[in-house]
């Protein structure tokens, strides 16, 4: 951040003083304070639980106005990506900056199509996963022995070995999601076919002769390619916010992009999508009204899953974009799609109660995505994993961009110390 960048400081008034501290202009007018001069003059810290209030980095990679629902990938609003771009161009975008002229698309293209490929002893150790064990946790750890197989790509402060590990991870996540959904189903895994593009391939390692084909096979293949864009990025979400602090400590980008899905596993991000298909069947199956579910809701007996987000205070213009897709594919007049009904009516239900729009709770990326795949075949644990190959070039983007930041430093962040005060050992004072 360059002086120019502080346009006017704020005062802190304290017992010792008044620390005058400088305000930083983002891009589109948004203002932060910067600390870093807080705890050396005053003696003091902040507390902010959750991090609701601290931006950790400056970064070039994505734009989110929460009260505007707005979300730019690279200054591109996620309404022309989503419609106008394949995730191949979408995850060159996020990680190098620009978008791909054709000759780079190509090249990043072939690149994945070479390094598809997974080690021998690497698919005999996934198929030697608990098969029944939950997707997620089974990628986790399939991502964390990357770096035991391509130790040639593990040295961050060497920019040749990043992007090696950069091509190995978006070439190799498709391949081993596959054959970890393959393996829970007690087939046989397939290997990569270098005629396909990226999603099509994808599809085909992991429906096989089952996926679908002509009109329909367009449709799924353009339909994943979509969900994948929406989710190649979000700035600092707990996932990626995890990636960054595992990579401050100069690990590997294997290693932190392992962190980041297990970061994402967890219900109340990622595993959302799952949860979700599970709260629908939960409701169908057990003959609860919507409205004797909601009441549930506000007795804070359970989450309405899929709806609120941290950021987004308005409407998440990625669930827009998501219920325009879940239209398309299930809302068909000869055979709705029931979960997909229940879906309507239960958002429709939610935004006409004042609980949820006092608290400004709107669907969230996660509520109409799992209806969607759901109907192509994918079974509810699946679904996260799904998010995690969409989520990956923005894990990359982050780790790589940090290496770069000349504020770079470790995350160590403090802590407000309530517990007790000094006591002795017995029988030691
Ligand atoms: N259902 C019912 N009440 C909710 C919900 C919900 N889904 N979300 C928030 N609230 C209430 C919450 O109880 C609180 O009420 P009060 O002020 O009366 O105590 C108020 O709304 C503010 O909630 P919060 O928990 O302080 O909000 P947060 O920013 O800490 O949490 C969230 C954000 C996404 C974790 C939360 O909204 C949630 O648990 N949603 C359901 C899970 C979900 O769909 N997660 C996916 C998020 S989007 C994609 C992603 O990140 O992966």
């Amino acid at each position: 951040m360059s002086e120019d960048d502080k346009e006017r400081t704020v005062e802190l008034h304290y017992e010792g003083g008044v620390l005058k501290l400088p305000v930083f202009t983002g891009t589109e007018g948004e203002r932060t304070i910067e600390l870093k001069t807080l705890l050396g003059s005053t003696g003091m810290t902040t507390l902010d639980p959750g991090f609701g209030n601290t931006a950790s980095c400056s970064s070039k990679i994505t734009y989110i106005d929460g009260a505007a629902g707005i979300l730019r990938y690279r200054g591109y609003p996620i309404e022309d990506l989503a419609v106008g771009a394949t995730f191949l161009e979408v995850a060159y975008l996020v990680i190098y900056g620009e978008l791909p002229e054709s000759g780079q698309l190509k090249e990043f293209s072939d690149k994945l199509r070479e390094n598809a490929d997974i080690p021998a002893d690497m698919g005999t150790l996934i198929d030697a996963m608990p098969r029944n064990g939950h997707p997620m946790s089974l990628l986790a750890s399939a991502v964390n022995t990357l770096a035991a197989y391509y130790d040639d790509s593990v040295d961050p402060s060497d920019e040749n070995q990043v992007e090696l590990a950069t091509i190995r991870l978006l070439a190799k996540l498709p391949t081993i999601a596959a054959r970890i959904y393959r393996n829970s189903i007690g087939e046989k895994p397939i290997a990569p076919d270098d005629s396909l593009d990226y999603v099509e391939n994808f599809i085909r390692m992991t429906f096989g002769d089952n996926a679908p084909t002509g009109n329909l096979g367009d449709l799924f293949n353009k339909a994943v390619g979509m969900l994948l864009v929406l989710h190649a990025d979000h700035e600092l979400n707990c996932s990626t916010a995890t990636v960054r602090v595992v990579g401050s400590s100069q690990a590997d980008i294997f290693a932190s992009v392992a962190s980041g899905v297990n970061a994402l596993s967890g219900p109340s991000h990622g595993g959302a999508n799952q949860a979700v298909l599970e709260m629908l069947e939960g409701i169908r199956d057990s003959g609860t009204s919507i409205e004797d579910f909601l009441e549930r809701v506000k007795a804070r007996e359970v989450r309405l899953m899929g709806f609120g987000h941290r950021v987004y205070k308005n409407f998440d213009p990625r669930s827009k974009e998501i219920k325009v897709l879940a239209s398309q594919i299930l809302d068909h007049d000869d055979n709705p799609d029931e979960l997909f009904k229940l879906a309507l009516k239960l958002e429709a239900a939610a935004l006409a109660d004042s609980y949820f729009t006092e608290r400004k709770l709107y669907p969230n990326v996660d509520f109409y995505t799992g209806v969607i795949y759901r109907t192509m075949g994918f079974p509810n644990n699946m679904f996260t994993v799904l998010f995690a190959l969409g989520r990956l070039p923005g894990w990359i983007a982050h780790y790589r961009e940090q290496l770069h930041d000349p504020a770079f430093r470790i995350a160590r962040p403090r802590q407000h110390y309530i517990g007790s005060a000094e006591r002795r050992y017995p029988g030691q004072g």
